[in-house]
């Protein structure tokens, strides 16, 4: 019998399986190409960074992940499903800048519980010690700092334990305590199962999450690759100016 030829395996970012899919995403607004032509294998099982300079179309795809962009063109698809509401309903996102009700803080998770049927009170007190808010249940959402809120924000999210959450930036406007103090809450989503794709400029941050990172420029995605070899080494020219700047700048 003649030697059996290895099979050749087509590189995979993560031996996991796909969650997501995204094939051939266009988004245009104000007569430009935002995202050109995007693909994208989405691990499951994974926390998947995205990076990249400013305005490369980060938050564009994030949205656009999440349904609340249109696009102009291509296909989601998340565990074989089309990007639907019904999808949409089993994923949650985290923004920048948190938005929440003018109401206390239980208050903003009960509404959230609320709105998905769920019943609320056991609920909002393991919410509250998952983020370390019981002692500030009933005070105004508003008066909470900004770390506190953001913690608010990621229960509010965690309140429909969602199969994927999306966070943009959460913690670019907060100090490094309160930045590990979202990035703990994160992680011990992910060891619970939840799919993670989170866009960081915080080049430490993105070395103590990721498990593969994509990397964005001008409105494509240059590379995606395990986080270790994007880390070390880099193929595109536009990540290796983006790490040396990254670098130099923190
Ligand atoms: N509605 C819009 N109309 C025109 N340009 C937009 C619109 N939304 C985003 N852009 C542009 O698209 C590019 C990508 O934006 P964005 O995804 O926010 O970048 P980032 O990677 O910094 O998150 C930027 O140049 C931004 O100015
Ligand atoms: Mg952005």
């Amino acid at each position: 019998m003649p030697e059996a030829v290895p099979i050749r395996r087509p590189r995979q970012v993560t031996q996991s399986a796909l969650l997501g899919e995204v094939k051939g995403l266009v988004y245009e607004a104000g007569g430009k190409r935002l995202i050109d032509a995007v693909d994208l294998n989405i691990p499951d099982d994974s926390r998947t960074i995205v990076m990249g300079p400013n305005g490369a179309g980060k938050s564009l795809l994030l949205r656009l992940m999440h349904g609340l962009l249109k696009p102009r063109a291509g296909r989601i698809v998340w565990n074989g499903r089309e990007l639907d509401s019904r999808v949409r309903l089993e994923q949650a996102m985290v923004f920048q800048r948190p938005v929440l009700l003018r109401r206390s803080v239980a208050a903003n998770l009960r509404f959230a519980l609320k709105l998905r049927g769920r019943p609320a009170d056991d609920e909002i007190d393991r919410l509250l010690e998952e983020v370390d808010l019981t002692a500030q249940a009933n005070q105004p959402a508003r008066l909470l700092s900004g770390g506190e809120q953001q913690r608010l924000a990621l229960a509010r999210a965690l309140a429909t334990r969602p199969r994927v959450l999306f966070l943009d930036e959460p913690t670019a406007s907060l100090d490094p305590n309160a930045t590990a103090a979202i990035e703990t809450i994160v992680q011990r989503a992910h060891e619970r199962g939840t799919k993670i794709l989170f866009v960081t400029h915080n080049l430490g941050q993105a070395r103590r999450l990721a498990d593969d990172v994509v990397f964005m420029n001008q409105g494509r995605i240059e590379e995606h690759t395990p986080a270790d070899e994007f880390f070390d080494q880099p193929k595109s020219q536009a990540a290796i100016d983006f790490l040396d700047d990254c670098l130099v700048s923190h």
